[in-house]
């Protein structure tokens, strides 16, 4: 695969008349190429989890994730951050500087989940870990939890071992009800939220880790206590 050629302008009708046709389905096979890559290396780990999953399952009667979910990011949302990160438009450096073209996310019931599911992925021999954000240990200031890491997973091609980075977010169900309100109030007010929903919303992410709290407390009970068995 070449790596030194350019990226497809974000706008159709902004550039591509300085590309012949034949360039131009080769960009198009050449970047479905880049993108299928990522497809592999987020099917690697979501595979992984899986099998966390029904191994827990199996030995502890017990699931840890609730919810698995995963996404590539979109041709026009890779345009758009390579010219936000003012990232040169060649593939090399698109696979260097933007990491969250693969992204899976796990959702837990509780926050010791998420921290023992995290454990475990980056525990694996073949999985690099690139970058590790704890959201949950440090919140953002409006209030965002969640567990972010990068991680490398090893994708073998035809031509060989390929390294492909993959953002993994880790969060309680809590967590993640917050953050898709959050997204969607933002996305409906253009990211000028008014200041009283901003403060709402603050309130309203106490109050989920209040309950995350809660939640665990009482299942760690009623896991302490026998089991009643009916005769
Ligand atoms: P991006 O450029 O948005 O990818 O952010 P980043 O590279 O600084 O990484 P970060 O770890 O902060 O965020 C990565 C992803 O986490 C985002 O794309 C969102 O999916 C999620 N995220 C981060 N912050 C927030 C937040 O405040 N609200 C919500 N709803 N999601 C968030
Ligand atoms: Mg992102």
């Amino acid at each position: 695969m070449t790596t030194g050629s350019a990226v497809p302008p974000l706008s159709v009708t902004d550039g591509l008349q300085n590309f012949s046709p034949q360039e131009l389905r080769s960009l198009r096979d050449e970047f479905q190429q880049f993108l299928l890559e990522y497809r592999f290396g987020m099917q690697e780990i979501e595979t992984k989890l899986q099998i966390l999953r029904d191994e827990f399952q199996q030995l502890h009667d017990y699931n840890p994730i609730e919810h698995l979910s995963s996404r590539l990011k979109s041709p026009d949302s890779i345009v758009e951050k390579v010219v936000r990160k003012g990232v040169e438009p060649e593939f090399s450096a698109i696979r260097e500087s933007i990491t969250d073209i693969a992204g899976v996310r796990v959702t837990c019931s509780f926050t010791q989940d998420a921290y023992r599911l995290f454990d475990l992925l980056t525990a694996q021999d073949d999985v690099e870990v690139l970058l590790v954000k704890d959201y949950i240990a440090e919140p953002k200031p409006n209030g965002y939890k969640s567990l972010h890491a990068i991680v490398q997973v090893p994708v073998f091609l035809s031509t060989g071992r390929l390294m492909v980075p993959v953002e993994v977010q880790f969060r309680t169900i809590a967590m993640d009800f917050w953050a898709s309100l959050e997204h969607k109030i933002y996305y409906k007010f253009a990211s000028n939220v008014p200041a009283e929903l901003l403060t709402e919303l603050k309130d309203a992410a106490q109050t989920a880790s209040e309950l995350d709290a809660k939640m665990e407390r009482l299942h760690r009970e009623v896991r302490q206590r026998p089991r009643i068995v009916r005769i």
